[in-house]
């Protein structure tokens, strides 16, 4: 049985990671969920899997070392999946630090302490991973031609997307100095339920339902490459058990849209939805634009596709309507999650410029 330790579980892609596990391998793995729960993890994702015997739930920093390397003491982990991560670009420009501490320190105390479990004096153990995830952001910014691709060289423009290039060197040098079995993966924008409305998509759908303004950064013409999140799921997935150790790999699904063009749709979507003609593009409020704002992403996703067969499964179409409906019948999430720490950040945020 191998056994899984999935960081940052509680979180958006974390825990759509853990439901596909549990939906593809039933009682053939264990899955132990490794979360801090900051503002950003919620349990409430995980309610379906919490009470499988398979299941279990560790409330921990990854940059304490005492408790990641207990974890690898009481436990025989087969493979790491460190989503854990501050993740918001507008959050890493007003604090910058939490995001060096988690994002880098925090990915090194778990390769340490997977190089010490997994590589003895008798060689590596067989059938170990630790898969990093990382992101586009990596690599910067594009003009209105081409595409990222694995030889795109790093060239982070935001805190945020320096400290996930950071963890990414550290990554590759442990695999080069000491051999550590390591892979990483680089995806596009995702979005799908469970996504904490901060981030675009769940922050229009939200201020919508509650006919607030859509805050739009400068002209809304910068450009995403948005993928489901399942269809990260399943990538991840492939990577652990098909890719070559050492290798990293491109996610996404070329599905590129303006900013504007995503409020649009979403706005069209939740009135047909609601029946609710108040939800109109008048809401549409263009704001200050964040600073350093890359104007594109683009996926080339090549390689995963040629060398490992996968191709995204969910059409933009499918999953806009899926997410939305989802947060619309999850009023409930959204009510939760946007009390307490979040009105503070809305209003550090968009403060004054906003209805
Ligand atoms: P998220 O913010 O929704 O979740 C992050 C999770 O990590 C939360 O559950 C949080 O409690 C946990 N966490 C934060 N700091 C921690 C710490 N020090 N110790 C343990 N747990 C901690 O993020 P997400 O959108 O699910 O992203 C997951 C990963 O995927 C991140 O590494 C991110 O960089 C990467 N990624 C995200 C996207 C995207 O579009 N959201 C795209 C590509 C890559
Ligand atoms: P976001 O979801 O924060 O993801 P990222 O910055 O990691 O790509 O933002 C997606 C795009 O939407 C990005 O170009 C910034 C823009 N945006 C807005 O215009 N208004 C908003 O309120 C938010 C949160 C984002």
């Amino acid at each position: 049985m191998d056994t899984y330790l999935v960081t940052g579980g509680a979180g958006f892609i974390g825990s759509d990671f853990i439901r596909y596990l549990f939906e593809r391998y039933g009682d053939d793995i264990k899955v132990i969920n490794f979360d801090k729960l900051t503002y950003a993890g919620n349990l409430e994702n995980l309610k379906s899997v919490e009470t499988r015997e398979n299941y279990r739930f560790i409330k921990a920093d990854i940059c304490d070392r005492e408790a990641v390397y207990g974890v690898f003491e009481s436990e025989d982990i087969d493979f790491v999946v460190n989503f854990a991560a501050e993740s918001h670009v507008d959050r890493s420009i007003m604090d910058p630090e939490a995001f060096v501490r988690t994002n880098i320190l925090g990915t090194q105390v778990l390769l340490d302490a997977a190089r010490n479990c997994w590589i003895t004096k008798a060689g590596t153990k067989e059938g170990r991973r630790f898969i990093q995830v990382s992101t586009d952001e990596v690599y910067g910014t594009l003009g209105s031609e081409g595409f990222f691709t694995e030889e795109t060289p790093p060239d982070p423009r935001s805190p945020y997307s320096a400290s996930k290039a950071s963890a990414d060197m550290l990554v590759k040098a442990y695999y080069h100095t000491y051999g550590l079995p390591v892979n990483i993966t680089r995806c596009s924008n995702n979005y799908g339920p469970c996504q904490f409305p901060e981030k675009l998509i769940p922050l229009m759908i939200n201020n919508a339902l509650c006919h607030r303004g859509l805050p739009v950064y400068g002209d809304g013409r910068q450009v995403r490459d948005w993928l489901y999140v399942r269809d990260h799921s399943r990538a991840i997935d492939l990577v652990a058990c098909k890719a070559k150790p050492g290798e990293t790999y491109n996610i996404g699904g070329h599905n590129e849209k303006k900013n504007i063009e995503m409020v649009r749709t979403i706005i069209k979507t939740l009135r047909t939805m609601t029946k609710d003609d108040t939800i109109s593009e008048e809401l549409i409020k263009h704001v200050t634009d964040r600073p350093g704002h890359d104007r594109r992403y683009a996926i080339d996703p090549g390689k995963i596709t040629g060398e490992l067969g996968w191709l995204p499964e969910t059409s933009f179409e499918e999953g806009i309507e899926v997410t939305v409906s989802w947060y619309m019948d999850n009023r409930n999430w959204l009510e939760n999650v946007t009390s307490g720490e979040y009105r503070d950040y809305y209003r550090r945020m968009y403060g004054g410029q906003t209805p």
